[in-house]
């Protein structure tokens, strides 16, 4: 499942976190990357323990735990901090599935990677190519999203970021470790919130009352056979 999760960061929330970003020293992409992508990965990071990476890191989880789009979609146990990255002209990461397992640095806390996210802070009119390329069963999804949008796709799919050929494409990303383990499982539960939201906002205290009900049951009880905690 790719879910669109719009607006995470206001304008002005994204201002700022640029301005951060714009002052930050960057560093070469591949310290964070394994065996598999290294070759492939050509572009810049931000080091993990900068402050400048941890404020802007905070902010964005701030702005996830208010998502309830992000929350419905991921289910999230724990999350990554989140990592920057910036792709200049001639740019790029070659085709690579991200790792199963990731330790928080300066902790022993490891997470089992499920999702992956990433969130988009170069408007697309301000570079060229940059687009996430991702497969699935139907074929590859070319995903260029506005400033402040995020995609979130499950991370045992292939994917790729297409070479950058004009200015400059800043993202934040990061990976969740999903209470639900299971993308089919974890793509049925977020339509079945999906459906009740609307349901409850159409119908209200009305006839709709008990089958709201139901579906709401539906849920939860589904959630509590799939949960791992
Ligand atoms: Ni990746």
């Amino acid at each position: 499942m790719i879910v669109r999760v719009p607006v995470v960061l206001d304008a002005v929330q994204l201002a700022e976190l640029l301005s951060r970003l714009h002052a930050a020293a960057w560093e070469d992409g591949r310290v964070t990357a394994g065996h598999q992508s290294a070759p492939v990965k050509h572009n810049l990071q931000l080091p993990q323990d900068a402050p400048a990476a941890r404020e802007a890191g905070e902010t964005v989880v701030r702005a996830l735990e208010r998502n309830a789009l992000f929350i419905s979609a991921a289910l999230p146990r724990h999350v990554y901090p989140p990592l920057f990255n910036r792709y200049e002209p001639g740019m790029g990461f070659g085709d690579h599935v991200d790792n199963a397992v990731r330790q928080i640095p300066g902790t022993h806390h490891r997470l089992r990677i499920d999702v992956s996210a990433t969130l988009f802070l170069s408007a697309p009119a301000d570079y060229d190519g940059g687009e996430l390329m991702i497969e699935d069963t139907f074929g590859t999804h070319s995903v260029k999203l506005d400033a402040g949008d995020m995609v979130v796709y499950p991370a045992s799919s292939r994917h790729s970021v297409a070479p950058v050929t004009r200015g400059t494409r800043l993202a934040a990303f990061f990976w969740v470790q999903s209470m639900v383990r299971e993308d089919a499982d974890r793509s049925l539960l977020f339509e079945l919130d999906s459906a009740i939201r609307q349901l409850s906002g159409a119908a209200g205290a009305g006839a709709a009352r008990e089958p709201l009900l139901q579906l709401t049951a539906c849920y939860h009880n589904l959630l509590r056979r799939w949960a791992l905690l």
